[in-house]
């Protein structure tokens, strides 16, 4: 569990799947992203069981719910991809749109980063964002991330060809920011 502000960073558990269900489902939230809405709740519970047990600081893929400290909302998700034996990782964020523009995924995406350089002694962590994904490129470069390159029309994605934006940000660089 990682906590900030105002968020706990916590595993998913079963009772989640209907929310996961209805933030998947919205189109704006699947725009870019590897799923297609509506995201029906059989899917969603096929996520969390997928995520049962799973070990944070495994390789592979571990999603943080987050949950709202006040009132104790489910309000989107941090995925990290660990990999390079645990020395890098990727990572992956959605909110649900009423949550948007609040300043939550700043702060929950913050907190993961941070846990993962100055807590647990990553190199590198990088994302990968559809070239048109203002919100997430502006998310990125505001937690100090480097734009590393834009992969033009090197994803066939939900039909046609799309530009890839690389961010990464190192260790060292997050300790001076
Ligand atoms: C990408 C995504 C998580 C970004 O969410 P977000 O809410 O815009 O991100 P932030 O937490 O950084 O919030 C920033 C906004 O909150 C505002 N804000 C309000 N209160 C704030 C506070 N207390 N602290 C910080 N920012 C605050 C900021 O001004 C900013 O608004 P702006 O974008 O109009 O400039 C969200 O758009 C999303 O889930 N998209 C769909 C899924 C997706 O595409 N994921 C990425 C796949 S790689």
């Amino acid at each position: 569990m990682l906590l900030t502000e105002r968020l706990s960073l916590r595993p998913f558990r079963v009772a989640d799947a209907p929310v996961l269900s209805a933030y998947r489902s919205d189109p704006e939230v699947a725009r870019y992203q590897g799923w297609d809405a509506p995201f029906p709740m059989e899917a969603a519970l096929r996520v969390v069981a997928g995520l049962e047990g799973r070990d944070p600081r495994a390789e592979g893929w571990f999603q943080y719910a987050l949950e709202l400290t006040d009132g104790g909302a489910l309000i989107g998700d941090v995925g990290v991809n660990r990999h390079d034996e645990g020395r890098q990782a990727e990572i992956g964020f959605t909110l649900a749109p009423a949550y948007q523009g609040r300043g939550y995924a700043a702060e929950a995406v913050g907190r993961v980063v941070g846990h993962l350089l100055a807590e647990e002694g990553l190199h590198r962590v990088h994302a990968s964002v559809d070239a048109r994904n203002e919100r997430s490129a502006r998310l990125l470069e505001r937690l100090g991330f480097r734009r590393e390159g834009l992969e033009v029309q090197s994803q066939w994605w939900k039909g046609e060809w799309t530009d890839d934006a690389r961010y990464a940000v190192l260790a060292s660089e997050w300790s001076r920011s």
